[in-house]
């Protein structure tokens, strides 16, 4: 197979797609009301990331935007491809639009994000969705004024999924999402290739963002008042291989670290293999860097670890997380878990529940092994039934239960220092917060704290959050 090349895109041609988007301003202008624009996101947080760009250039456009499919003149759907079930819940939302199509046929239906990069997910579009007049990947979201132009003013259906080792433009523009957290992204794509995951076939490979242009996005977050910056990647471990020069993610902690003002940082997500002595160190060293990590292990066996291609062994893993607590003895610890891997026997499966037992994480993402066409473990054999992945599941998800509270409950009567992010949905605590692990807490107080950091007593936990008051 011809490598497929990777593209950095030119400024000029950022600049002409931001002067079609005012083009399209303008073709709006004899409109009474302005258009609407909805925009649905699925998966991770790259996805959320990205549909804050799309925003931007919907905004650009002139759109205003809105929760009601019916009113919407665009809807876009930024998929997720990870797991069958997400893929699912798309086609059905997908499939229902039909109606609001019928009622208001000028609508422009658009399917883009880690589902729209699949061949076999355009044809099913082109053959069974024809409402949907826009199919794009994640290497053309730079180019949505362009398509959104060609669909208004000649109709017509558009597909744009072709492959590319991967783009990156920069100078996009972008609508926040709302309150005192943000996204950054550092790198784009990912070059791991572990045997279930679809991610490097719709994402590309790995790519890193220029320093300066981190730095700067980090500068303005911080100017417009954010305190908690999320860097985002699939491995922002890797980050800076791809550039020229020594820079390392460790390097770029202890830059932003440097930034002048009162916020946090965090990242997602860090790869086992690459979370290596130097990164615990910097973490350690930087003040502002949160004292969490999210360390995906997937599986606790050598062997399954080694059909997953992860790249570790589970005495690696401990190993690395020893490493961890030895410069941070309070890191919170996070994790993602996949049951019922392919040839997965339940003793092999009973190595995870060790790995729990050992590590006593804070909280875990845990999934049932779902086959990705086109990866390697769709192929395999997979002979335990999916009522026993299920009750391996279970097991799972009540061990990890237990240490939750358990390790919830330890923070009763400590203070800790909580970011208020929201208003909170019960009468009692009006706020929510997070702790710099990342754990959820609700608290009574004035919403004018939101977006600030406030000193909080733990009074009470459960298995999922924590509750607490102010102090000080
Ligand atoms: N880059 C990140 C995770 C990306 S996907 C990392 O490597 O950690 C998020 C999580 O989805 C993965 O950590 C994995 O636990 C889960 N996942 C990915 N592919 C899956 C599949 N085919 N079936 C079930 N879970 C999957
Ligand atoms: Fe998928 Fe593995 Fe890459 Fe994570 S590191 S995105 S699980 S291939
Ligand atoms: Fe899903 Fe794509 Fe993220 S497949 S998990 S939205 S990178």
């Amino acid at each position: 197979m011809k490598k497929p090349k990777r593209i950095e895109v030119a400024p000029a041609d950022v600049s002409r797609q931001r002067e079609i988007a005012k083009e399209i301003h303008a073709l709006h202008r004899h409109r009474q009301t302005p258009p609407l624009a909805l925009v649905d996101t699925y998966g991770c947080q790259q996805n959320e990331a990205d549909s804050e760009i799309i925003r931007g250039y919907l905004a650009e456009m002139g759109y205003v935007f809105t929760d009601a499919e019916r009113d919407a003149d665009v809807i876009i759907i930024n998929t997720c491809a990870v797991r069958e079930s997400a893929e699912n819940r798309v086609w059905g939302n997908v499939g229902a639009l039909t109606h609001t199509k019928r009622d208001k046929p000028e609508q422009l239906i658009v399917l883009c994000g880690c589902m729209a990069q699949q061949e076999s997910v355009a044809e099913r579009v082109r053959d069974s969705f024809r409402h949907v007049d826009l199919v794009f990947g994640p290497h053309a979201l730079w180019r949505l004024p362009e398509f959104i132009k060609q669909l208004l003013t000649e109709r017509g259906r558009i597909f744009e999924i072709s492959d590319t080792e991967g783009t990156i433009a920069e100078d996009l523009p972008q609508v926040r999402t709302e309150g005192p957290a943000a996204w950054l992204s550092i790198m784009y794509g990912c070059d791991n290739f572990c045997t279930y995951c679809i991610v490097p076939h719709v994402r590309g490979r790995e790519r890193s963002r220029a320093p300066e242009r981190i730095l700067e996005d980090a500068k303005k977050l911080i100017a417009d008042g954010v305190k908690d910056i999320t860097l985002l990647g699939q491995n922002v471990n890797a980050y800076g291989q791809d550039l020229d020069g020594d820079m390392d993610f460790a390097w770029l902690l202890e830059q932003l670290n440097a930034l002048p003002g009162d916020f946090l940082i965090r990242f997602m997500t860090s790869h086992p293999k690459d979370a290596t002595e130097r990164l615990f160190a910097a973490m350690a060293r930087c003040d502002k860097v949160a004292k969490h990590i999210h360390l995906p292990v997937q599986a606790g066996n050598s062997r399954v670890l080694s059909a997953m291609n992860r790249g570790y062994t589970k005495a690696d893993y401990l190993e690395r997380i020893a490493t961890a607590r030895r410069y941070m003895p309070e890191i919170i610890l996070t994790s993602d878990i996949i049951v019922g891997f392919p040839g997965e026997t339940e003793a092999e499966f009973t190595d995870t529940l060790d790995v729990l037992e050992t590590v006593q994480f804070d909280a875990l993402f845990t999934f049932i092994f779902s086959p990705r066409s086109g990866t390697p473990a769709a192929e395999m054999d997979d002979p335990v039934s999916r009522a026993e992945k299920q009750v391996w599941f279970d097991r799972l998800l009540t061990l990890q239960n237990d240490i939750s509270a358990k390790r919830h409950r330890a923070y009763i009567g400590t203070v800790q220092r909580i970011l208020i992010d929201g208003k909170g949905d019960d009468a009692r605590y009006g706020l929510t917060g997070r702790t710099e692990g990342g754990r959820l807490i609700r608290l009574a107080g004035d919403e004018a704290l939101i977006g600030q950091f406030c000193q909080v007593e733990i009074t009470d936990a459960s298995t999922w959050s924590l509750t607490g008051k102010l102090v000080g």
